[in-house]
């Protein structure tokens, strides 16, 4: 097509994303004349190359590690969600203001809702303390979960986002819990979902998993964030328990569509995008 308009990632490093894959097919299936590339930004270079993007009339772009939480003095306006999970994925150009977004929360809540995943007063026990934590927290309070036991490697880091989560939403406990086996066996004996939000299990890791498969009940539901192998050894082993799981491409997908209609304000088409993931995958 001719002139498309530009839509990127920005990050360090960005060149194992799907997420090009997952936009440019859409907007081909759509016949949008869009185009989504990716750059790789340094720290040092990220408020020049936010302006760069600014001044070349970027539609908008996605964020990714590490920039996540630094992008935000550089932009015009966020969203109160994504400033009270402190980290933007999503920016919108918007007639010249950057406004920052965070379709993280969104793209849990609409995991659980397309697989009709029901989190009402249920106890979720949750993996992992960084950004991508605090966002499948957000979303679990947003779907009225009961309470979130929230399990890390670093407690001190565990109480910090059960303090953010507690002043953001009183009426949720979240209680921070240290990683070892007898925690572990603790919340999960209280939960009826497990969440891991932490990189373990992540290629190349592929045989690394933080939960004992013994600990893993069939009316358990698990899912993981971690998307590359789409069955991690957590998910492998909860299959084998009898659980029912979910894999992170949910959650890929899910913010990526999310992003796809804040950019074009078209309806994304949520099938081609899981197709295209799964194929970018294999
Ligand atoms: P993100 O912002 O993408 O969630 P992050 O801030 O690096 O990423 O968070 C990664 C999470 O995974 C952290 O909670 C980290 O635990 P610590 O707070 O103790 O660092 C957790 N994590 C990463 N590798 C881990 C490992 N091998 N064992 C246990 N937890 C791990």
């Amino acid at each position: 097509m001719k002139h498309p308009r530009l839509i990127c990632l920005i990050g360090d490093p960005v060149e194992h994303s799907i997420s090009p894959v997952i936009h440019n097919e859409a907007f081909r299936r759509l016949g949008l004349n869009y185009i989504y590339l990716t750059f790789r930004v340094r720290s040092d270079d990220l408020e020049h190359a936010v302006k760069g993007l600014k001044a070349l009339g970027a539609v908008g772009f996605n964020v990714t590690l590490p920039h996540k939480v630094s992008i935000i003095k550089y932009l015009d306006e966020v969203t109160p969600e994504a400033m009270s999970i402190g980290s933007v994925n999503t920016v919108v150009n918007d007639g010249g203001k950057l406004i920052g977004y965070n379709t993280d929360v969104v793209g849990v809540v609409n995991t659980f809702k397309s697989l009709g995943v029901n989190v009402l007063n249920v106890n979720a026990a949750v993996l992992g303390a960084g950004g991508a934590s605090r966002a499948v927290i957000n979303a679990l309070i947003k779907c009225g979960v009961g309470k979130v036991l929230l399990i890390n490697r670093t407690l001190e880091k565990a109480v910090e986002v059960a303090r953010d989560c507690r002043s953001a939403s009183p009426n949720t406990e979240v209680i921070p819990m240290e990683l070892n086996s007898r925690n572990l066996q603790l919340a999960l004996s209280q939960s009826e979902i497990l969440i891991n939000t932490t990189s373990v299990g992540m290629y190349p890791n592929v045989d690394d998993s933080l939960v004992p498969k013994n600990l893993i009940r069939d009316d358990l539901i698990v899912m993981d964030i971690v998307y590359n192998p789409v069955e991690t050894k957590l998910l492998r082993d909860a299959k084998e328990r009898g659980a029912k799981t979910i894999n992170g491409v949910y959650m890929l997908v899910h913010q990526a569509a999310a992003a796809f209609k804040l950019w074009t304000g078209v309806d994304p088409p949520l099938e081609l995008m899981f197709t295209a993931a799964y194929s970018a995958l294999r």
